[in-house]
């Protein structure tokens, strides 16, 4: 048995293209194991916890469960409308993915690998209350970047612990935030680097992830606080007043949905998850290959769970050549922009499996999706099947099939090259094998004319066609992983079902084939529709790019006025106990002496900068920082995330202003 999952996506925004990057590939790979006989099932669900989902379900005026539902929809009918078909798709805010949590927890807290520890924590003094993940913003202590709780996801992309984030703020009123101290629990990670070093050497998957996985666990394991202060999502079993974070219960998911899934096709889930008797593969995306290969796999060995045996991430995504950004208008919405067009799902498919390797970057843009659909679906593969089919109905009906030797031997080269690629999961080369097939039909009918040969000679031309259906009837099956729609119809026309076949049935040749009238397999994409979509992506741009240069963003004099920035001089300089980051500075502005809190020790000894002048701003809120109070801010320039600090060109006095 095999068992294949998606990352789930979080139910707190629309599908775009960087979704269907994992979600159509992974459908692929379940149809073409189908295909080979093998007994899969095909998990995923709505992730539902976490906090950008009760932040956004609060602005919205909505309850956190009533915009979940509204995106868990939203998921499934586009993962129906795309031919993505899981065998159970769940959500993590349902009973029976909680109680699964709870008793994964509770065998963590049981055999020791949870304890509990005093932290300091972002306490909002103003909404007076704790300030989990993305409650608070602040800097990265690493890279100095703008972070928002739980990561960095602007600079290093590193994952932040709660109390790590520096000049913390509240996201909900913009107040300076404190540290409290407060009792949570963390997940023993370090216990698990040995079992992790032999089990990511074991691992299987796509070199992406299995490269980054094994430099991190070179690295150090750091334990991790799994409980936030939060009411939306499950209940830790030691402390109901806190919830277990949501990277905890996420991946939980792929369980919890499994047992569904096997209540419905009358299986057992613990010969998966307990006894390990099936082989699972998760397919994620790049961006959370640390939480599969690191932290879940230590959870379940935790556990006494079964082990994840592959893990495949696909590549990025760019929008016409640029980063992918919903905010600056680089993104395909795949409801509106795509389906909404009326353009047939499997375009998408086809589009995003063969435009280059899995694990590579992939660029989505209107102009190769034109090319890809008219020069390589129906120039290649969609005239072929329908050249063939029309002429096997208009001139026999029901045709003798009697192959060349040739045409099977092409087949049988197609498929072994589909079934290597698959196991790699390379779907760019089995995509390709099945278009190569299409090309050398194409050549075939092309030489063999039997519009001709059939004027004098019909048995030579019914074996002409003959051979060419084989490679119609070889396509169907083949092509069906990836353009399941377009495929079953040409299938049932030339008297298969595609969903009982089998990728050894293609090498299997009936005494007699009917065929039925066909229908052109695929539409063309002509100019004005192309410039119709490209139209709506170009004016999205347009207007979020313009809007990030309007003129009333921009600050007058006034406001820059408003600053006080000075000269200083630094009196005293000591790096603060118990941080790598932090520098505690006594720092002269001419008026007083201030004590300032600055991210700068990683980069800064204290000699160097004693008696050393620096850019002070001066009327910034105070904020404390591990305790301490900062009152001012050094400036300092951004290289590569690392702070270098501004002095004034000639010898300055403290005290005097920067205008
Ligand atoms: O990064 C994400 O979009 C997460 N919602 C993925 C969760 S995958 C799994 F662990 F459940
Ligand atoms: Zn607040």
């Amino acid at each position: 048995m095999k068992l294949v999952t998606c990352g789930l996506p979080y139910a707190n925004g629309k599908a775009h293209i960087g979704h269907l990057r994992t979600y159509i590939p992974a459908d692929v790979y379940v149809r073409y194991l189908r295909l080979k006989g093998e007994d899969v099932i095909f998990v995923c669900g709505s992730d539902s916890h976490g906090t950008p989902i009760v932040v956004n379900a609060e602005q919205q005026g909505l309850k956190p469960e009533e915009l979940v539902g509204i995106y868990h929809e939203h998921f499934q009918k586009i993962f129906k409308e795309l031919d993505i078909e899981f065998d159970y798709y769940g959500r993590t805010d349902s009973g029976y993915h909680h109680e699964r949590t709870k008793e994964i927890v509770q065998r963590l807290l049981n055999n020791g690998y949870i304890y509990p520890k005093e932290i300091e924590l972002a306490y909002c003094p103003r909404c007076e209350r704790f300030l989990p993940d993305r409650y608070v913003e602040g800097i990265c202590p690493y890279c100095g970047a703008i972070a928002r709780g739980d990561e960095c996801d602007q600079g290093c992309g590193k994952h932040l612990e709660p109390g790590e984030i520096l000049e913390p703020r509240c996201k909900i009123c913009g107040t300076p935030a404190e540290y409290r101290k407060q009792r949570h629990y963390y997940f023993r990670l370090s216990a698990f680097k040995e079992f992790l070093e032999k089990y990511i050497s074991d691992l299987r998957g796509t070199e992406n992830a299995l490269n980054y996985a094994k430099e991190w666990v070179r690295g150090e394991l750091r334990d991790w606080c799994i409980t936030r202060n939060l009411e939306w999502g499950v209940r830790f079993p030691e402390d109901e007043e806190l919830v277990v974070y949501v990277w905890v219960d996420a991946p939980i998911g792929y369980i919890s949905f499994t047992e569904k899934a096997c209540e419905k096709l009358e299986k057992d889930w613990k010969e998966i998850w307990i006894d390990g008797n099936a082989e699972i593969t998760h397919f994620i995306g790049l961006d959370i290959v640390y939480h599969h290969c690191i932290f879940w796999p230590a959870m379940l060995k935790g556990a006494d769970y079964a082990l994840p045996d592959a893990v495949v991430a696909s590549g990025m995504v760019k929008v016409e050549g640029r980063k992918f950004s919903k905010s600056r208008g680089y993104v395909v919405w795949v409801e509106e922009d795509y389906l909404k067009s009326g353009l047939n799902p499997d375009y998408l498919r086809y589009y995003i499996v063969n435009y280059t390797s899995h694990q590579r970057d992939l660029n989505f843009s209107w102009h190769v999706f034109r090319d890809k659909v008219n020069n390589e679906l129906i120039a290649t593969l969609g005239n072929f099947i329908y050249r063939v089919m029309h002429f096997a109905w208009k001139n026999f009906g029901k045709v003798r099939m009697e192959v060349d030797g040739e045409v099977v031997n092409r087949i049988r080269k197609a498929k072994e090259t589909i079934e290597d690629a698959i196991e790699r999961w390379e779907f760019k080369e089995a995509s390709d094998a099945f278009m190569e097939l299409a090309g050398f039909g194409n050549a075939f009918f092309q030489s063999s004319k039997p519009w001709e040969v059939i004027k004098r000679d019909r048995d030579e031309a019914e074996r002409t066609i003959a051979s060419a259906l084989a490679v119609v009837r070889a396509l169907a099956v083949l092509a069906y992983p990836v353009l399941p729609r377009s495929m079953k119809a040409v299938a049932e026309t030339v008297g298969m079902n595609p969903e009982n076949a089998t990728l050894e049935s293609v090498l299997q040749i009936p005494e007699y084939v009917v065929v039925g009238k066909p229908d052109v397999p695929f539409e063309r994409i002509d100019d004005e529709k192309m410039e119709e979509l490209e139209g709506i992506m170009m004016k999205r741009i347009r207007d979020n790019t313009e809007g990030e240069m309007k003129m009333d963003e921009r600050i007058g004099i006034e406001e820059f006025q408003k600053l006080d920035i000075r000269i200083g001089r630094v009196v005293k300089a000591e790096k603060v106990k118990g941080s790598k980051k932090l520098m505690r500075l006594e720092v002269d502005i001419g008026s007083e002496i201030r004590q300032v809190v600055a991210g700068i020790a990683g980069e800064y000894e204290p000699g160097q900068l004693e008696g050393e002048p620096v850019v002070v701003l001066a009327n910034i809120k105070p904020a404390k920082l591990m305790g301490m109070e900062s009152d001012g801010m050094i400036l300092a320039a951004d290289v590569n995330g690392k702070p270098v600090l501004l002095k004034p060109e000639k010898d300055v006095r403290p005290g005097a202003r920067v205008r």
